[in-house]
C-alpha cells in the first residue's frame, strides 16, 4: 500500500494545469456505447476510474484504448450487456451504462450499486426515468435486468436534482422514439458537457444548463473524433485551496472560472484575493490568514459538495468560527475525525458541523476515506507543524492524477511512499 508524507508549512508557488473532469468524462465513455462507430476524447485524466470504466467497457466487447490523455473506444460490436456486481461495487458511476444500452440494445443487465461510505446514494431516480421512458424493469439476484423494444419519449420530472439520474436519462432518451422533457434536471457542468457530447454524435438535446431539458429522439448517432473534455472544477477547487491554506501564491491554470462561480465567491468571503482570467486562477491571502464563513452545499449552481471536506480544512485554519452543512450527502464526514486528529476544532451536531479555526495545526497520521475526504487531509497536512502521513492513498488517486507530483511542483514537501497493510 502506499501513502503520501507531507512536511507541512511551506506556501505554494506557482502554477499548475488542471486536468480533464472525471465525472464529464465517465458518462461520455457510457454514451459510446449509443455510437456504432469510432470516438475520440481529448483531456481525459489518469485515474484509476477511467481505467475501470474502460475495462467495463471492453468486458462488453467495446473496442478501447487510453494514451497520452486521449481515451479511443469504438462500440461497433458489443458482446454482452451486462455490468458486473465486481465493477460496479468499485465504482458507482458504472450504473451509467444503463441508460445507452436500453436505448441502442434495449437490453441490460446492471448490478444495483449497494451502500456507499457517504451514506445510503440511491439509484431509484435512475430506474424512474428508464420506466417513464417505456422500460420493464425486474430485480435479479442484486441485479436491475431492463427490457425494452424502443424506448418512447416522455416527462420525467425528479422530485430531487441528480446528476446521475439526469445522464442517465439524457442517454436514455437520445435514441428514444418521440420528445423526451426532463425536469428538475441536474444544472452541474459535468452535465451540459455530456449534452454537448451527445449533441456533436448528432442528438437533439436543448435547455442543458437549465432545471428542463428537452429532447427530441433521433433514429441513431455518429461517430466523433477529437472531441475535448471540460476541465476539472473540483480540482481546480482543491489546488486553489491549496495556496489559500498554506498562504501561498498559487495559479491554477486550464480552469473555466465560470464554473466556480460559488468557489471563487466563497474564497472572496474568506479574505483570499483573486485574479481571474480566461482560463487561469490566480489566489493569494494578503491579510496572512483566512476568515471563517458558513459553507452550506447545494446543486450547481450552489457550492459543490466534492469541496465540502476541502473547505472545511479551511475553516480548520480560519479566524474564527463557522458551520458547514452538507445538503447533498447529510453524513458525508468521514474527514471530521482525521482532521481532529490534526488538532482541528470541530463538533458534529446531527448534520451540521461547527469548526472553530485555530492559528496552527499539528501533523499527524491520518487515513483516507474517499477521493475528496482524502484531499482535504492533505490541505491540513500542507498547513500543519511537522510531519503527516495520510494512508489509504488509493481514495485519492481515483479523483487526481500524481497530486503529489503536481504538488511539489508548486514546493510542498510532499512524498510518495510504501507502507505496510492498508
Ligand atoms: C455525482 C458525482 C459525485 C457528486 C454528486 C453530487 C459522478 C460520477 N459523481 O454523483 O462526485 O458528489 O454527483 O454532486 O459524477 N439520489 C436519490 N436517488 C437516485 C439518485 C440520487 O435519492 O436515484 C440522491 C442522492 O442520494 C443525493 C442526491 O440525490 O442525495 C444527489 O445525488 P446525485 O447527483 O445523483 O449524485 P451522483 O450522480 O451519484
Amino acid at each position: 500500500m502506499e501513502a503520501l508524507v507531507i512536511e507541512g508549512g511551506r506556501p505554494l508557488q506557482g502554477e499548475v494545469a488542471v486536468g480533464g473532469a472525471k465525472n464529464a468524462v465517465l458518462p461520455m465513455m457510457a454514451a459510446c456505447l449509443l455510437v456504432p462507430g469510432p470516438i475520440h476524447i481529448r483531456n481525459v485524466p489518469r485515474l484509476r476510474d477511467v481505467v475501470t470504466f474502460l475495462a467495463l467497457l471492453r468486458e462488453m466487447g467495446v473496442a478501447g484504448g487510453y494514451e497520452d490523455h486521449s481515451l479511443f473506444l469504438d462500440a461497433r460490436r458489443v458482446t454482452s450487456h451486462e455490468a458486473p456486481y465486481d465493477h460496479v461495487k468499485k465504482m458507482r458511476a458504472s450504473i451509467y451504462v444503463l441508460g445507452p444500452l436500453l436505448a441502442r440494445f434495449g437490453k441490460a443487465r446492471v448490478s444495483l450499486p449497494g451502500g456507499c461510505a457517504w451514506g445510503p446514494r440511491p439509484v431509484n431516480l435512475h430506474l424512474d426515468a428508464m420506466r417513464a421512458l417505456g422500460a420493464q424493469l425486474a430485480l435479479d439476484h442484486g441485479y436491475v435486468v431492463a427490457e425494452a423494444k424502443r424506448l418512447r419519449g416522455a416527462r420525467i420530472a425528479f422530485d430531487i436534482s441528480s446528476v446521475g439520474a439526469t445522464g442517465n436519462a439524457m442517454m436514455a432518451a437520445v435514441l428514444a422514439e418521440g420528445t423526451t422533457v426532463i425536469e428538475n434536471a441536474a444544472c452541474e457542468p459535468e452535465m451540459e458537457a455530456l449534452a454537448d457530447f451527445l449533441c456533436a454524435l448528432g442528438a437533439r438535446i436543448d435547455g442543458t444548463g437549465t432545471k428542463t431539458i428537452t429532447i427530441e429522439g433521433v433514429p441513431e448517432l455518429k461517430p466523433v473524433d477529437d472531441y475535448v473534455n471540460i476541465p476539472d472544477r473540483i480540482e481546480a477547487g482543491t489546488f486553489l485551496a491549496a495556496g489559500a491554506i498554506t498562504g501561498g501564491d498559487v495559479t491554477v491554470t486550464h480552469v473555466r472560472p465560470d464554473h466556480l462561480s460559488m468557489v471563487l465567491a466563497l474564497m472572496e468571503r474568506m479574505g483570499c484575493r483573486l485574479e481571474v482570467g480566461d482560463d487561469r486562477i490566480r489566489i493569494t491571502v494578503p491579510e496572512g490568514r483566512l476568515r471563517s464563513t458558513d459553507v452550506v452545499t447545494e446543486p450547481y449552481p450552489g457550492f459543490p459538495t466534492d469541496l465540502q471536506a476541502q473547505f472545511m480544512a479551511l475553516l480548520c485554519v480560519a479566524d474564527g468560527a463557522g458551520v458547514v452543512t452538507d445538503t447533498i450527502y447529510p453524513d458525508r464526514f468521514t474527514h471530521v475525525p482525521e482532521l481532529q486528529r490534526l488538532g482541528a476544532r470541530i463538533t458534529l451536531s446531527g448534520n451540521a458541523v461547527t469548526v472553530e479555526g485555530r492559528a496552527r495545526l499539528q501533523g499527524a497520521r491520518l487515513m483516507a476515506t474517499d477521493s475528496r475526504a482524502g484531499s482535504a487531509l492533505i490541505l491540513g497536512g500542507l498547513a500543519a507543524a511537522g510531519h503527516t502521513t495520510v494512508s489509504r492513498i488509493y481514495h485519492i488517486d481515483r479523483g487526481y492524477e500524481a497530486i503529489e507530483t503536481r504538488l511539489a511542483q508548486l514546493g510542498a514537501q510532499i512524498e510518495r511512499i510504501r507502507v505496510e497493510g492498508p
